[in-house]
């Protein structure tokens, strides 16, 4: 295999995760994870239900401090990659606030920016709704909008601090199908646009397969990497691949088998 001289955005090493207890001692959910993301991938994560995919994604964005291993992120500690505002994140439900109309939600990051400048060459709202399909709704508030249509948005606020890690925790899991697959065409041109490193978890093993370069299975109890499999066999250079490539069949057929197991 080629050998890989891409950067190192993520390097977990024998990383525990875990929360407070009421008593003081951390309970455990993710347990002796090794894992090296380099700078650019896209990296899909599947897993059970409780297995710890939010928790992973929490201690990279920095909300939740490592039990005990290491955790870097471009080489210095998460807190620091947060500081520098590396790594955006996009939840489930898009949380947007209600009261703000489209672009004041995408310039958000700016407006509580914690005294970074924002750099005059940096994206603009208007430039990223236009981005996202979003032209001549950059004055509705989020009721007068569709589920996807505010995903989308949620995924502009993401970018506009031209993040280097993008974190998305389910982030299309409540629309339907074919919505949900143009936007996965969409992240893919976006993601090959910007370059970023992206970390994705789903429950859609459709999903997992066609955005992944890699895919990630956790399993549960205690949370910990299954098998981490490599799609780029599967995927034309600019990484994408046909759903009904009986390759990508193959695959996904695997992926669920696998999942049974954990
Ligand atoms: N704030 C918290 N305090 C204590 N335990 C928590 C907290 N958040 C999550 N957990 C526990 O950590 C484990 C992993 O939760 P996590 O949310 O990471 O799972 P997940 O893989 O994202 O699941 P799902 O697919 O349902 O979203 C679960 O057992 C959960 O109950
Ligand atoms: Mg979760």
């Amino acid at each position: 295999m080629r050998e890989d001289h891409r950067n190192i955005a993520i390097e977990a090493k024998a990383l525990n995760v875990g929360y407070r207890t009421p008593s003081g001692t951390p309970a455990v959910v993710l347990k002796n994870f090794d894992l090296t993301v380099p700078e650019g991938e896209f990296l899909t994560i599947i897993g059970p239900s409780g297995c710890g995919k939010s928790t992973f994604l929490r201690a990279v964005a920095d909300l939740l401090e490592p039990v005990s291993g290491s955790l870097s992120v471009f080489g210095g500690d998460a807190s620091e990659a947060r500081r520098r505002r590396d790594v955006a994140f996009v939840f489930q439900d898009s949380t947007l606030l209600p009261w703000r109309t489209v672009t004041e939600n995408v310039s958000l990051p700016h407006d509580v920016g914690g005294g970074l400048s924002r750099r005059d060459d940096g994206p603009s709202a208007e430039g990223l709704l236009d981005l996202m399909g979003l032209k001549g709704m950059e004055h509705r508030y989020p009721s007068q909008l569709s589920g996807g249509q505010r995903q989308r948005v949620a995924i502009a606020r993401a970018l506009i601090t031209e993040p280097r890690i993008l974190l998305m925790d389910e982030p299309f899991g409540a629309l339907d199908e074919i919505t949900r697959d143009r936007l996965n065409d969409e992240l893919l041109k976006l993601w090959r646009r910007t370059g970023s490193t992206i970390l994705f978890v789903t429950h859609s093993i459709m999903e997992a397969t066609y955005l992944g370069q890699r895919v990630m299975v956790l399993a549960a109890n205690p949370g910990r990497i299954h098998e981490v499999h490599d799609l780029r066999p599967l995927k034309s250079a600019d990484g994408t691949c046909s759903r009904e490539d009986p390759l990508v069949v193959a695959a996904m057929a695997e992926l669920r088998r696998e999942l049974a197991l954990c």
